[in-house]
Parts: structure tokens; sequence; C-alpha cells
């Protein structure tokens, strides 16, 4: 969480950085700050509340060569201006911008505070900035400062510095959280991700944990922590600006909902020839060489997990388990004698999803990372990657990824089934069901306007592969709206949850799958007794005409691609009846890059 970008060079580092942060305001937003150094001076500047602000505080600075800026999604302490970066030491040598979490930070600042440090925060970052005080006065070399500050803390951390004693210097370091050098013509920059600095510039340098980078704007150095120079070649991203960009859309999510028919498209292009997959084979022996595939993932790609298991399952029948990322981190259960890992994530960068893979690693597992992100963490740090050319998902709540991994989950399962589906026919029949979706999208909105919006709960229910719609969709609901709703398997609200359905509590029922579809009516009808609002979403071949929105036919295996639309649509026409921000929802960010 929280996004950093930091410049210096021939331009206005103003307005890059602004414009920078604003691409990373998904990364966090309660609060933003910005450093400029002026004149040989270095002034901060910070506000509460979304980059518009800040760039209102600082719209007469006059024009800087270098500076820094940050987005924060707080940890520690609540969102203030106090507590928004960028922070400064004691003796103002030291300001600085952090993502990530130092663990050790009380046991520093209780030695700091014995020694004359004041804070002002309750940030564990401000201990950061202190402590590099005191490494600087002792040393009076900032490398050294930098070096000895590494040492002394435990956490993750991006950091950009800058030393009132060399302010035409950036300072970088970085350990489990994602950063990266951009290389340009006389200016350099550092940033969370490329698409803070994909504007500028288009080649980019890998850092890796525990090295930090001195950023001049002719030269970027490397160091591991021991100070030793690094040599690395940058690299070209294929990131477009255009990417970005909001269009004719009023938001991403809408137009990410919109770009689903494309992305499975796209991946029919990447990985189908002649309806034969295009996997690397390599991959592909790993994969069917396993005897069971274990697969990894938090939030919307935990959801496409389960699908993917119930696709390999069902058609290769290869043993699948799914866990939650933070949970497997900590705990390996028992492991079969070939396994393989699977790690889901659009970003690349969740933090609970990397430590479960630094475990597998550490037991000698292999592991592919399926993501979207080329270059991100996770996908460096596995074995394989496969990527899901979905294009860049700003907004927060997740729709054209999961579309994505689920459709590229389809294509592993079949391979492994030695194609028993014609999958660029059956995938494109999907493309074309969400496209009809998309073009009702005011039935949708009418259907949450009478039914959903004004509720402060509401469930959605299904069964098998519905079920698994259903997780997708409650949290899509409840990410958004703030409607409280829970996912469940329709046979189990029985076994409880039935207590909470009251009159005119919405239950929305998935039904997409024949052999089960007459069980998830009768759990209508029990819900229906207990005077619920029953909303039925089925699909075309197991409609009833009564039914609330039908939707045209898949093969039955695919269904989740197209049912989930109709849920996303739900869940944004709700946001949107209820005035909030849908592509920032509150308290979420982007990237989940702590644990
Ligand atoms: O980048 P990842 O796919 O690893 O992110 C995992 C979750 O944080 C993410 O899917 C989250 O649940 C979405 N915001 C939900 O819409």
């Amino acid at each position: 969480m929280c996004g950093i970008v930091g410049y210096t060079g021939i331009k206005n580092a103003k307005d890059i950085i602004i414009n920078g942060l604003k691409t990373l305001e998904y990364r966090g937003y309660d609060s933003s700050g910005i450093a400029f150094v002026n004149e040989g001076k270095i002034e901060v500047y910070r506000e509460v509340g979304r980059i518009n602000a800040l760039e209102q505080l600082v719209k007469d600075v006059q024009p800087a060569h270098i500076g820094m800026g940050h987005t924060r999604w707080a940890t520690h302490g609540k969102p203030a201006k106090e507590n928004s970066h960028p922070h400064t030491s004691t003796n103002r040598l030291i300001t600085l911008v952090h993502n990530g979490v130092i663990e050790n930070y009380l046991e520093i600042k209780n030695e700091l505070l014995k020694k004359g440090y004041t804070f002002s925060s309750e940030t564990d970052t401000e201990v950061v900035a202190n402590l590099l005080e005191d490494e600087y006065k002792k040393t009076k070399d900032m490398k050294q400062a930098i070096i000895n500050m590494m040492k002394r803390v435990h956490g993750s951390y991006a950091l950009g510095i800058l030393c009132a004693d060399s302010s035409d210097t950036l300072y970088c370091a970085k350990n489990k959280t994602p950063m990266l050098a951009g290389v340009g013509e006389g200016f350099n920059m550092i940033g969370s991700d490329a698409m803070a600095m994909i504007k500028e510039t288009n080649k980019f340098i890998e850092i890796n944990d525990l090295e930090f980078l001195v950023v001049s704007d002719k030269n970027i150095e490397i160091y591991d922590q021991d100070g030793n120079a690094i040599k690395r070649d940058s690299f070209t991203s294929n990131v477009n600006a255009n990417d970005i960009s909001l269009g004719t859309y009023d938001h991403y999510m809408l137009k990410e909902i919109n770009e689903q028919p494309t992305v499975i498209r796209t991946l029919l292009k990447e990985y189908l020839d002649n309806g034969k997959t295009k996997i690397d084979s390599q991959i592909l022996s790993e994969i069917k060489n396993a005897d069971r595939l274990y697969i990894v993932a938090s939030g919307t790609s935990m959801h496409a997990g389960y699908v993917g298991k119930y696709l390999i399952e069902e058609l290769a029948s290869i043993p699948v388990e799914v866990h939650i990322g933070s949970e497997f981190g900590y705990h390996l259960p028992l492991i079969s004698k070939k396994p393989l890992f699977i790690f889901i994530t659009q970003s690349g960068e969740t933090a609970d999803s990397r430590v479960a893979l630094q475990l597998v690693k550490k037991h000698g597992y292999k592991s592919l990372t399926i993501t979207n992100v080329a270059g991100s963490t996770l996908s460096r740090e596995a074995d394989y990657t496969l990527l899901l050319h979905a294009g860049p998902e700003i907004a927060v709540a997740s729709t054209k990824a999961y579309v994505a991994q689920v459709t590229l989950l389809a294509l592993i399962a079949n391979e492994l089934a030695s194609n028993k589906l014609d999958l660029n026919l059956e995938l494109s029949k999907v493309a074309t069901s969400i496209e009809d979706i998309i073009s009702r999208k005011d039935q949708i909105r009418k259907i949450v306007t009478d039914r959903i919006v004004y509720s402060r709960n509401a469930f959605y229910i299904g069964r098998n592969l519905d079920y698994y719609v259903a997780l997708e969709a409650a949290l899509k609901l409840k990410e958004i709206s703030y409607i409280q709703t829970e996912g469940f398997a329709s046979g189990e609200l029985k076994h409880g949850t039935i207590a909470l359905i009251e009159d005119e509590t919405p239950v929305l029922a998935i039904i997409s799958q024949k052999h089960i579809a007459l069980n998830t009516r009768s759990a209508i009808q029990e819900v229906r007794a207990r005077e619920a609002m029953t909303t039925i979403i089925s699909m075309e071949h197991v409609a009833n005409d009564d039914d609330n929105f039908i939707v045209s036919d898949t093969h039955e295996l695919l269904a989740p691609l197209a049912m989930v639309v109709v849920t996303q649509l739900i869940a944004y026409y709700a946001a949107l009846a209820k005035g909030y921000d849908i592509d920032k929802p509150r308290n979420l960010a982007k990237s989940v890059t702590v644990e």
C-alpha cells in the first residue's frame, strides 16, 4: 500500500510528481505529501484526502528540479496531516517517504527518544527518519548511514530519502516492498510501479530486496546492504500511457468491466493456436507432472482460484487445493509428493502471497505465478510466470483480472484434459454473452435501485460453481457499496445463517448449473418463506421466465465468467446510487503490499 514517486532532472519536479501520484493513488488515498528541494532547502507539503487537495496546496510553489511524493494508506496512525509523509528528522537533516511496515520501530524509537530525538507523528516512518539522521551525524556519509539503517530496521520498506546536505541527490532503499528506478535522458526517477513514471520513461531498472540507490539526474548507482556496487541493465516496459487513461468512462471500474470480452479474446490469441494451447512447454510439463496443484491467492484472485480448482478437477481429474495467502504463509499443510504451487495475483505484489511463496521456496518446491504485471515481485520470485494480458487494472475492485484469471485457468484445465473442449468456440461464446450482459446494464441498474441499494445487508447464494461466483459477487458488493454482503453455499444457509433473514433482506441467487439448479431454487423458497427479497440471476438453459436477469448460454463450466459480470454491474450501480467513490473505496488500496 502507499505509493512513492521521486524525480530529479531538468523538468519541473512538481508536475511530474503530482501526475505520478495521481496514477499511484490506487495504492492508498487517505492522505498525501510532497517534498521539493528549492535553493538547497527541503520544503515539505502534506494534505489529508486525495491528490487533488495536495495539488491545490502546492500550486504556487516555485519550480523545483528534485523532489519526491507519497500517497498514503494508513498503517501506523490515523489519516491526519501529522501522520502523512514525507517525515522529517528532528534536526531537519533527513526527509523521507515510506511504504511498508517497520516491525521493530518501537524499540528503535525508545533508543532515539533517550538520545533526545523528538517525534511528532504516530508513524513507524518517522523512526527511520530519525535513525538515519543519527547514523548520518555519526558518519557524515549518507551511503554509510543508509547501510547502518538497513542493518538496524526489520520489516518491509520502500524508502525515498532526501538529505539536506546533498540536496541534488535522491536516495532509495528497498526490502519486501515494490520499488523501481526509471531511467531518462537528463533525469532519473524512482517509483512504486512503472505506471507512475510511464509518462516520462519506459526504461526501468529493477531493485532487489536489501538494495539501495543513489540517484542523480545523470546516474543511478545500485548498492547491496554492505555497500558493494551492483551493475544491472535497464529493461523496456510495454506499459502504454494510454492504457491508464479513463477515456470516455466515468469510472475505471466500468471501463474495466467493458474491457472483459476483449480480455478473453486477447488471451485466446496469446494462449491458443489452431485449437492447441500455446503455453511454455516447461510450464506445461511442471503442471502435468504434478500429483496435486496448490493454488495460493487472496481476495478476488482466490475466488478465481476456486473456479480454477473446479475446472481442473472436473476436466482433468487432478486434485487442486486452494489456500488463502495470509494463512498459508504461516502454516504449510501436508504436501503431496509432487506438488506445484500456483500463485494467482493481479498485481504480483500482494505481501500475503509473497510470504507464502517464500515459504514454498524455502522447502524447495516449484512455483508458478499467474499475474497481470510482468516483472512484478511474485513473477520475479517464482520459477515460472504466466501473464494475464488484461492491461492495467486501476479500479480497486478487481473485475477484468478475475475474468482473465478464470480464462487462463480454463485454458490450463483444458490442456490438462487433452483439449476436451473447443475453447476457441466456447470462450468466444462467453465474450459474446458478456457483451450481451453489458448491453442490458440498465436492466441491472433497475434491479439495484428497486431491490438492493437501500439495504444494510445482503446475501448471494449458489451451489458448486455458482457458490464460487456468489463469493466473488459478495466481495464486490461489500467492497464498493459498503452493504454488508455474504456469499453462501445455498444449502448451507439453513444451518444457521438463515436466522439473519428478515423482512425484505435481499437474497440474490446465482443459477447456472443444471444439476443443482433446483436445489438453489429450494433455498430461494426457504428464504422467501421468511420474507426475503429474492433476486434470481440465471443462465438461459436453467432459467424460469420470471427470473430477474437471464444470461445467455455458455458452456456450463465457463458460466462463472459471464455470471460474475452481472454481479460486478450490481456492485457498480449500488455504489453509484449511493454516491460512493467507486474506483477508490474507503479503507482499501489496490496493491496490498503489507501483511
Ligand atoms: O493483486 P492481487 O490479485 O494479489 O490482490 C488480491 C486482493 O487484494 C484483491 O483481489 C482484492 O480482493 C480486490 N480488491 C477485490 O476486488
